[in-house]
């Protein structure tokens, strides 16, 4: 069923929102303003979706995608519109979301100095030797050739990888990663955790030479359970520059490639340095502290930082990267058991959590310990909003900022200050 559709607003998700009769129908890759022709694809209760066939009349912001397969794509939402209007709908989208905890104030937002080329990690899906993504909203295959949202040196490091996948016909590659750490190249190919690999059979290619490499078996890489070995371990120490993450090359041949590490090197940066803006002489808890690049930045200014990570590989990376650093306690531990085992006073809390969000464990122990503050970063506004319900009664939202850390798509980072009220 093809429908011609108005589109008159953009969904949190980033698709444009029109209406099929009195039912709301969400029309992906689409602007307001727009009207166009679309296919019913899904017809639920309340809403439905649509395809978009033709676009009838254009918005003033539509621009063409750079991606050739962002119509089919599930990575980006935004291509299709300038930056500045890509901007003005991250807003938008967050107003919505936060008038839900009563806040009507006003939303900074930090722009992208590239808005294309800044990932510098990228997950491949594998498909009978092939890389690829998801298409949108599915675990549809298709393959790519390229992706311009990621950095340019992992793109070029595309052809060795396909000359290696190629030459090995692996039958339980799960996934392909490349990561730039630095400007040295990461590829960590992750296996099915029962596959066994007798490397005499492997067929070496120039892979080896060129990058970092590492198979992986488990069922995701981001697990302690997942074993990592090293295949080569060549190390371009003339091509490694890191002006900004003060990392030796022997340091980055250390990382481990199972912890979290933020896809923005440039965001991540002004994050981090507007976390850092307030924590001068403070005791402060950074929860969900990773591989403690944040906790080591934080214990230049500050009085004292507990660390608090999950994960053992990313603990013990952060205890090496405050191995320096005498005023700081990295806990290997789950926030909502750990903090509450914190005997000293606390200014400051930080809290960076994954999608999930906090656990309501860590927002009743915070209330309860009458933390003055909240530093609280998030990478998905649905829980955040959730969390912040949980916190409005004891604490006032000061500062929200948008940091956007993964341009084209409709995900955001948001920065939220929050303070005791009573
Ligand atoms: C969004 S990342 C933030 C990492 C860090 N703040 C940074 O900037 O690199 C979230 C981190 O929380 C950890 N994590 C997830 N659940 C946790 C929990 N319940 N307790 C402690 N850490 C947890 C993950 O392993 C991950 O390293």
């Amino acid at each position: 069923m093809s429908e011609k559709i108005e589109i008159f607003d953009i969904s949190y998700d980033g698709a444009g929102v029109g209406k099929v009769g009195e039912k709301i129908c969400f029309v992906p890759k689409t602007l307001p303003g727009e009207v166009v022709q679309a296919k019913i694809v899904s017809d639920g209760k309340t809403f439905c979706v649509g395809e978009c066939d033709k676009i009838l009349k254009a918005s003033p912001a539509r621009i063409e995608a750079k991606c050739p397969y962002f119509s089919i794509c599930g990575g980006c939402d935004f291509q299709h519109c300038t930056y500045e209007q890509e901007q003005i709908y991250k807003k938008q989208i967050l107003e919505k979301e936060l008038k839900k905890v009563g806040f009507c104030g006003e939303i900074d937002f930090v722009a992208a100095e590239q808005r294309f080329f800044y990932r510098n990690k990228i997950k491949f899906e594998v498909e009978k030797g092939k890389l690829g993504y998801f298409k949108h909203k599915s675990h549809d295959f298709f393959e790519v050739k390229t992706c311009p949202i990621c950095d340019e040196k992992l793109l070029s490091a595309l052809p060795f990888v396909e000359e290696f996948l190629a030459e090995n016909k692996f039958k339980s590659l799960i996934n392909v990663y490349l990561r730039n750490v630095g400007g040295e190249i990461f590829v960590c190919f992750l296996f099915d955790k029962n596959t066994k690999i007798d490397m005499k059979k492997i067929k070496k290619t120039t892979i080896f030479e060129r990058f970092l490499t590492f198979f992986a078996f488990g069922e995701i890489l981001e697990s302690d359970k997942t074993k990592v070995v090293t295949v080569s371990s060549h190390v371009a120490e003339n091509d490694v520059t890191c002006p900004e993450t003060p990392q030796s090359p022997e340091e980055i041949r250390q990382i481990d490639i199972r912890a979290f590490s933020q896809v923005n090197d440039e965001i991540a940066q002004k994050l981090y340095a507007e976390v850092l803006r307030n924590v001068a002489g403070k005791n402060v808890v950074n929860a969900y502290s990773g591989q403690g690049l944040l906790t080591r930045q934080i214990a230049e200014r500050a009085r004292f930082v507990f660390g608090i990570e999950l994960q053992k590989s990313a603990h013990e990376k952060a205890e090496e990267t405050c191995a320096k650093c005498l005023n700081v306690k990295n806990i290997c531990g789950r926030v909502e058991n750990e903090l509450q085992k914190i005997a000293e006073k606390i200014d400051l809390i930080v809290l960076d959590p994954a999608r999930a969000g906090c656990q309501k464990t860590v927002l009743k122990e915070t209330i309860a310990r009458k933390t003055p503050e909240i530093a609280y970063i998030s990478c998905n506004f649905a829980t955040l909003v959730r969390d912040l319900k949980v916190l409005s009664d004891f604490y006032e939202i000061e500062k929200v900022k948008i940091f956007d850390m993964f341009p084209c798509t409709a995900n955001m980072e948001t920065y939220v200050v929050l303070k005791r009220k009573i």
